[in-house]
C-alpha cells in the first residue's frame, strides 16, 4: 500500500522540481536580458568613491532620469561591477558613462561565473562557449556596446560600422592558486570564441580585445571600451608607453593563431590598437587634461585619483559659495579636475598656492589654457605652514602634500606636516573638511589626531577622522586622510 504512493510521490516532486528549475532559468534569463552590466577598474582603495559616482553620475543626475543601478558582489580590489537596467545602453547613458572621472578603464562585462576549480578541468569549461551565462546572445550584445561606444567616440572602422567581421585578441589574467596559467586560460577562450562564434583571433591585428580575470574560482570576462583609462594619467609621455603601461601584473595575452605572435611581413602597419592612432577619447573625458596640454611636473597625480579626492572632500554636493583650497597645488591637478564638474563650477570658489615659484608658473600656465570654463580661481605662493587666510574661513582643504623623495628629508616632514596640519585646522571652519593624500609620514598626521584626542576638553573643535585608509598608487601605497572640525559638544 505505501509503495503505491511513494513512488507517484516521488515522480511529482521531480517534476515540480524539474518546473522550478526551468521556471528559474526562464527567469533568470528574462533578467539577464534586462540589464547591462559594466566592469570598472579604479584605483584600489577608491571603489567606494567610484560606487558613489556611479550612482550620482547614472541614478541620481538630473530629476526625474532615475535609472536603476544595482552593484555585484564580486567585490575585488581595484575593480566594481554595476548594472544598469537598459537592455541596449542608449546613447545618453554611454555618455554619462564616459563622464565617470573616478574609472580608469570602463569594460562591458560578458558574463561573470563562479565555482570554476584550480585544476585544468576549469580549461574545458571557459572554452564551452554555449554553456556560459547568457550563451552566445550575451557576446552579441556586449559586441554591439563596443560598436556603439567606438562609434560616439568617432572611430569609424570596418569592423565598428558593422562592414566586417571584428577580428578580437583574449588578454588574460589570474589570481590565486591554479594548475594552469594565464595563458592557457586566453588559448581556451580564443578557441571557444572562435569555435562557437566563428570571430577570428589575432594576437597583434585585433579590432578588439577581450579581458578574462579568473579570480580564486570566478571568472569575469569582458571587452573594454575605452582604448587606454578614461582618465589617463597625464604623466604618460608616450602613446606606446602608455599600452605598456595599461597591462595588469601577470596579464598575458593569447589567441589561437601562434604565427600572429610575429610583426607582420613586411612591416605593414597592423589593425592592433598599439599600432592604430589612437581614437582621442578625450572629448568626453577631462579633455582639460590632455597631457599635450598641460604643464606638469613630475608629481602630478593622475586625474583619476584627484577626482576622487575631491569626491571624498564631498565638493560635488558642497552648497553654493563654498571657498575650497589645495595649498600644495602643484601644477593645479586636483582643483582643475573638480572644475570639470559643472555643479562644483557653479557653486565653488578656489584658492591654489604652493611654496614654489615653478609649480605656480605651471598653474597660472594651466590656467590660461583651460576652456573658457569661467572657474573662479585665485593662485597665491604661500607656505602652507603659515597660511595668509583668516581662521575659520575655507570650507574645504583638498591636498596631496609632499611625500617620498619629492621631500625626502624625514626631519622636515617632522616639522613640515604637523605645522600644516595646524594651520589646515585653523583656516578651516567648523564643520569644515580637509582631505589629505600623504605618503610614509600620515604617522604624523595621526599621532597629531590622537595628541588632540588626548587633549580633552582643552581641544574645542577637535578633528574627526572620517577616512584613513589606503590607496594604491603606482607600486606606492598612500594614505587618504578625511578629517573634519568639528565642535566639541560642551556639557552643562
Ligand atoms: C605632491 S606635490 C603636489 C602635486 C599636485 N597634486 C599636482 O598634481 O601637480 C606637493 C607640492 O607641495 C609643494 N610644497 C612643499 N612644501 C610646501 C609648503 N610648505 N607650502 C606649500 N607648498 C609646499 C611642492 O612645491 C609641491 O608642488
Amino acid at each position: 500500500m505505501m509503495n503505491r504512493w511513494v513512488i507517484p510521490g516521488s515522480i511529482l516532486a521531480s517534476v515540480l522540481l524539474l518546473g522550478y528549475i526551468l521556471h528559474r532559468r526562464k527567469r533568470k534569463k528574462a533578467d539577464q536580458q534586462r540589464w547591462t552590466t559594466f566592469w570598472a577598474t579604479v584605483t584600489t582603495g577608491f571603489e567606494s568613491i567610484a560606487r558613489s559616482e556611479i550612482i550620482w553620475k547614472l541614478q541620481r543626475w538630473e530629476e526625474g532620469s532615475a535609472m536603476e543601478v544595482r552593484f555585484g558582489h564580486e567585490d575585488a580590489p581595484g575593480k566594481v561591477i554595476f548594472f544598469i537596467e537598459e537592455s541596449r545602453p542608449s546613447g545618453e547613458t554611454l555618455n554619462r558613462l564616459k563622464r565617470l572621472y573616478s574609472v580608469q578603464q570602463m569594460m562591458v562585462a560578458i558574463f561573470i561565473e563562479s565555482n570554476y576549480p584550480p585544476s585544468k578541468e576549469a580549461l574545458s569549461r571557459m572554452a564551452d562557449l554555449p554553456r556560459h551565462a547568457g550563451g552566445t546572445e550575451a557576446w552579441s550584445r556586449a559586441l554591439d556596446v563596443w560598436r556603439r561606444w567606438r562609434r560616439e567616440c568617432g572611430d569609424d572602422a570596418p569592423a565598428v560600422r558593422g562592414q566586417a567581421v571584428p577580428v578580437f585578441r583574449v588578454t588574460a589574467a589570474h589570481s590565486g592558486k591554479h594548475e594552469f596559467h594565464s595563458t592557457d586560460i586566453g588559448q581556451a577562450m580564443a578557441a571557444g570564441i572562435a569555435g562557437h562564434l566563428g570571430w577570428p583571433a589575432d594576437l597583434k591585428n585585433y579590432d578588439f580585445e577581450i579581458y578574462a580575470h579568473l579570480r580564486y574560482d570566478t571568472l569575469t570576462v569582458g571587452i573594454p571600451l575605452t582604448r587606454k583609462s578614461i582618465n589617463d594619467s597625464s604623466v604618460r609621455a608616450t602613446e606606446q608607453q602608455a599600452a605598456q603601461d595599461d597591462q595588469p601584473d601577470q596579464l598575458v595575452s593569447a589567441a589561437i593563431d601562434d604565427g600572429a605572435q610575429d610583426a607582420p611581413a613586411g612591416g605593414q602597419p597592423s589593425r592592433g590598437w598599439k599600432r592604430r592612432k589612437i581614437i582621442d577619447d578625450s572629448t568626453n573625458s577631462l579633455s582639460l587634461l590632455d597631457p599635450a596640454k598641460r604643464e606638469r611636473s613630475c608629481t602630478n597625480l593622475r586625474p583619476a585619483v584627484a577626482y576622487c579626492l575631491t569626491l571624498t572632500a564631498g565638493l560635488h554636493e558642497a552648497p553654493a559659495g563654498t571657498l575650497a583650497a589645495d595649498p600644495m597645488c602643484g601644477s593645479n591637478t586636483i582643483i582643475e579636475v573638480a572644475t570639470a564638474e559643472e555643479p562644483i563650477l557653479r557653486r565653488c570658489f578656489f584658492i591654489a598656492g604652493d611654496s614654489q615659484s615653478v609649480p605656480i608658473d605651471k598653474t597660472y600656465a594651466n590656467l590660461q589654457r583651460l576652456p573658457a570654463r569661467r572657474a573662479r580661481i585665485d593662485v597665491v605662493r604661500w607656505t602652507a605652514e603659515r597660511l595668509p587666510l583668516r581662521s575659520d574661513v575655507l570650507d574645504v582643504i583638498v591636498t596631496d602634500m609632499p611625500f617620498g623623495k619629492r621631500l625626502s628629508c624625514a626631519d622636515q616632514l617632522r616639522t613640515v606636516y604637523p605645522r600644516c596640519l595646524k594651520e589646515f585646522h585653523r583656516s578651516l571652519s567648523v564643520e569644515g573638511r580637509a582631505v589629505l593624500l600623504t605618503g610614509a609620514a600620515y604617522r604624523l598626521i595621526r599621532r597629531e589626531i590622537d595628541r588632540q584626542g588626548q587633549l580633552g576638553a582643552e581641544a574645542t573643535h577637535p578633528w574627526v577622522c572620517v577616512r584613513d585608509s589606503a590607496i594604491s598608487m603606482g607600486g606606492l601605497h598612500p594614505v587618504v586622510f578625511a578629517l573634519n572640525k568639528k565642535a566639541r559638544e560642551v556639557r552643562r
